[in-house]
C-alpha cells in the first residue's frame, strides 16, 4: 500500500527506543494525519508483537485516529468551568446536531469532533474553539449556526 514504505523507515529508525511503540505511532500521526490500517501489521512485524497489540494501543489512545481528521476540527471545552455552565448539554445537542461522537468526523469530511480540556476562556464558559478561532458562553444554537456554515 502507499502508506507502508514510508512507514517502514519511521519504524526503523525509532525501534531501537526504549518503549518504541509511541514515539512510532506519533510519528506516523504526524506523518499521515492518522494511523492507516496497512501499517498496524507492519509495526507489529517489525517489533514482535502481535497485530492485536498494536491495534490495542492505537485504540487505547485517542491522540491516534484510525481515518484522516475533517476538514474542520470543532473542539468542546470539557474541563470543570464549562462544565459547571452546561458544556455537557451543549455537547450532547452538538452530538445529535453532527450525528457523531468525540474523535469522530462527520460523513461529509466537514467536521471532526474533539473534546478540549481548558481553552483558556473560563470565564466565558462554556467555550468551544473551531480550528483556530475560539468561542466563549457557546450554546447549541450558535454552534449549530457555526457548523452550518463551515458545512456550506
Ligand atoms: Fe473551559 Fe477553561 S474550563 S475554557
Amino acid at each position: 500500500g502507499i502508506y507502508a514504505e514510508r512507514a517502514l523507515s519511521i519504524i526503523r529508525e525509532r525501534k531501537h527506543l526504549e518503549g518504541p511503540m509511541l514515539p512510532i505511532l506519533h510519528a506516523m500521526q504526524h506523518e499521515f494525519g492518522f494511523i492507516p490500517e496497512e501499517v498496524k501489521p507492519v509495526i507489529a512485524d517489525e517489533l514482535n508483537l502481535s497485530r492485536a497489540e498494536v491495534h490495542g494501543v492505537v485504540t487505547f489512545y485517542h491522540d491516534f485516529r484510525d481515518a484522516p481528521a475533517g476538514r474542520h476540527t470543532l473542539k468542546l471545552c470539557r474541563a470543570e468551568a464549562c462544565q459547571s455552565m452546561g458544556a455537557d448539554a451543549v455537547a450532547n445537542r452538538v452530538r445529535q446536531l453532527l450525528g457523531i461522537d468525540f474523535h469522530q468526523t462527520t460523513l461529509d469530511g466537514a467536521v471532526t469532533l474533539e473534546p478540549a480540556y481548558c481553552l483558556g476562556l473560563c470565564a466565558c464558559a462554556p467555550a468551544a474553539m473551531l480550528d483556530d478561532e475560539v468561542y466563549g458562553r457557546v450554546d447549541a444554537d450558535c454552534l449549530a449556526e457555526i457548523v452550518a456554515e463551515v458545512r456550506r
